[in-house]
């Protein structure tokens, strides 16, 4: 029993013939649905356009999807646009793993010119401008899917041999990709349970599994580095691992000399792969190695720790610190793809996991209220419901792609994904990082909400109703340690600072958060004043210096 196999793509990719050429090959029913919506009108696609216009075509063809219900064992061709309803797509998805054929534009333009029917969208025989620019209009939605099969240079029969491979080995995965714009033509962060053991065929679709290095730390290692390396070479990869210690502590200039001489040991060449397997430190350091060595490499960020699944893996800032300060070393480099598995927050620490929802809830303020009404709601997922929690990355993740495709070398508007980090970094920094960042972010979320009331950017509620769902989560909402005065000395030392006057990011309201760049040191001293409660007791982590 085979099931039933989605197949999906730009017309011109080959769907009805690849769809076809698998029904034929596993002995299941084929099911092409413009053929179905063709013969339930009595009329070619072009007549339902041109009768019923395109709003008729879509309203039969959801009507069509969702009489599919009951379909087993079938190979399904959708349409070309088809996914782009999202009750569609969720029917769709449900019933079977989904493919995804995608092909340049030259390759879509010389199989429609070679074919000589009609196309609604394109009309007959469509230059390559045209193509060119629906691809792009609709890339978003085609790169939204994990499982994806260039059939540009393959013959369908080659193709089908592909798309067979592709879901053989990673068909259970249920995950979906979330595109992120980049000056380097972009990448998807591909989020679902499971796909630590997909690692390989996932890299293999997008040609990036010949010679790869894990770059790990030994936590994760012994808990992930063999399934991911057993992944990979799975899929035929040369594969190294390296780990180095964990911790903030490894995130340094030796640390990436010992990585850069294990990828010489290990015969990486400037077409090889270097993934991230980890949490924040090992994304930043092996982004770092993989942005510099042989002047960069290809990367994969696998981040570990919510905090890298919300923040660190997407966005393409890499580094290590300095005896300095944190991060004074480092390069953009935007990942290639980024593979994220909640299931593995199962074994992460709870203080790391309760950590990481500070950064959940910043996402959730600069763009997605309704994010933060489901935190409010629900709180956080128990560790093990990696579904839900793949929901909840997914939503966050795609606050800050929005972000960092407007701003990718973070010259303007990046600068909101700071919210709470002033005072976060100020109280870090004061106390020896006896206040973990997570907890640290949580109390600066509070202080920039009063901050933002008391200078009269928000209602005087907004601190309290953030207050009392971070609270919720485990998190602080007031802190223990320096005096205001201390912690804004500490603030005026950071670059964060312009012209004598204090900038700070400030919520408006949830989902309205801008830079405010002449905050008066007085008010921030009073906000602080207000949040400092000698009661309430740092949680106490190791110093890291
Ligand atoms: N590049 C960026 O845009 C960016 C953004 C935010 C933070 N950062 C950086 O990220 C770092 C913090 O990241 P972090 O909080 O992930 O710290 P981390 O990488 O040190 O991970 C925290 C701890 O959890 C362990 N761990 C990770 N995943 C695990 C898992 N699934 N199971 C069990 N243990 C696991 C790690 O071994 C480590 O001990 C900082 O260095 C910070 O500067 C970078």
């Amino acid at each position: 029993v085979f099931g039933n196999l989605v197949v999906t793509g730009m017309m011109g990719t080959g769907k009805s013939a690849v769809a076809s050429l698998i029904a034929t090959e596993t002995g299941r029913d084929l099911v092409d649905l413009d053929d179905r919506i063709e013969a339930g009108a009595g009329a070619s696609a072009a007549e339902i356009f041109a009768s019923e216009g395109e709003d008729g075509f879509r309203d039969r063809e959801r009507a069509a999807v969702s009489e599919l219900g009951r379909v087993r064992d079938s190979v399904i061709a959708t349409g070309g646009w088809t996914m782009a309803d999202d009750e569609s797509r969720a029917t769709l998805e449900s019933l079977g793993p989904v493919v995804c054929l995608v092909a340049s534009a030259e390759a879509v333009a010389g199989r429609l010119a070679a074919d000589a029917r009609e196309r609604p969208v394109l009309g007959s025989a469509p230059d390559l401008a045209r193509v060119e620019s629906l691809i792009g209009r609709r890339r978003s939605t085609y790169d939204s899917f994990v499982l994806q099969v260039d059939t540009t240079a393959r013959t369908a029969r080659e193709s089908a041999a592909e798309v067979q491979a592709l879901v053989e080995s990673a068909g259970s995965v249920a995950a979906s990709a979330i595109p992120v714009a980049s000056p380097t033509g972009g990448y998807r962060d591909v989020v679902g349970s499971g796909l630590l053991d997909a690692i390989g065929p996932v890299l293999s679709a997008v040609g990036l599994a010949e010679r790869v290095a894990i770059v790990t730390d030994d936590n994760v290692n012994a808990l992930y580095g063999a399934k991911a390396m057993h992944s990979l070479e799975g899929a035929g990869a040369v594969t190294a691992r390296v780990e180095f210690p964990a911790g903030e502590a490894s995130k340094n200039l030796s640390t990436v000399g010992d990585l850069y001489n294990a990828l010489v040991a290990a015969g990486l060449d400037r077409t090889s792969t270097v993934v991230a397997l980890g949490g924040g430190v090992v994304g930043d350091a092996a982004g770092f190695v993989a942005a510099t060595y042989l002047r960069g490499l290809s990367l994969v960020q696998v981040p570990t720790s919510l905090l890298a699944m919300v923040d660190s893996s997407v966005g393409g800032k890499t580094g290590v610190n300095l005896p300095a300060g944190k991060n004074l070393v480092g390069a953009f480099k935007h990942p290639d793809l980024v593979i994220t598995d909640p299931s593995a927050l199962r074994t992460l620490p709870p203080e790391e996991l309760t950590g990481g929802m500070a950064e959940v809830v910043k996402a959730a303020v600069i763009g997605d209220p309704e994010l933060l009404a489901q935190l409010e709601d629900r709180g956080a997922p128990d560790r093990d419901r990696a579904d839900d929690w793949a929901r909840i990355i997914r939503r966050a993740v795609a606050v800050k792609a929005q972000i960092v495709g407007e701003d990718p070398g973070e010259l303007g508007r990046r600068v909101v994904l700071n919210l709470g980090h002033t005072f976060a970094h100020a109280l870090e920094h004061a106390t020896g990082h006896r206040i973990a960042h997570g907890p640290a972010v949580s109390v600066g979320l509070v202080a920039a909400a009063r901050l933002a009331a008391r200078t009269g950017y928000a209602q005087e509620d907004l601190a309290e109703h953030l207050g009392r769902i971070l609270r919720h989560l485990g998190l602080p909402t007031r802190y223990a340690g320096p005096e205001p005065e201390a912690l804004v000395r500490s603030m005026q030392a950071d670059k964060k600072r312009e012209r004598g006057n204090l900038r700070f990011v400030l919520p408006a309201a949830v989902g309205d958060v801008a830079l405010v760049t002449d905050v008066a040191e007085s008010d921030v001293i009073a906000v602080l004043g207000e949040l400092r409660d000698p009661a309430s007791m740092p949680p106490t982590v190791p110093d890291p210096e």
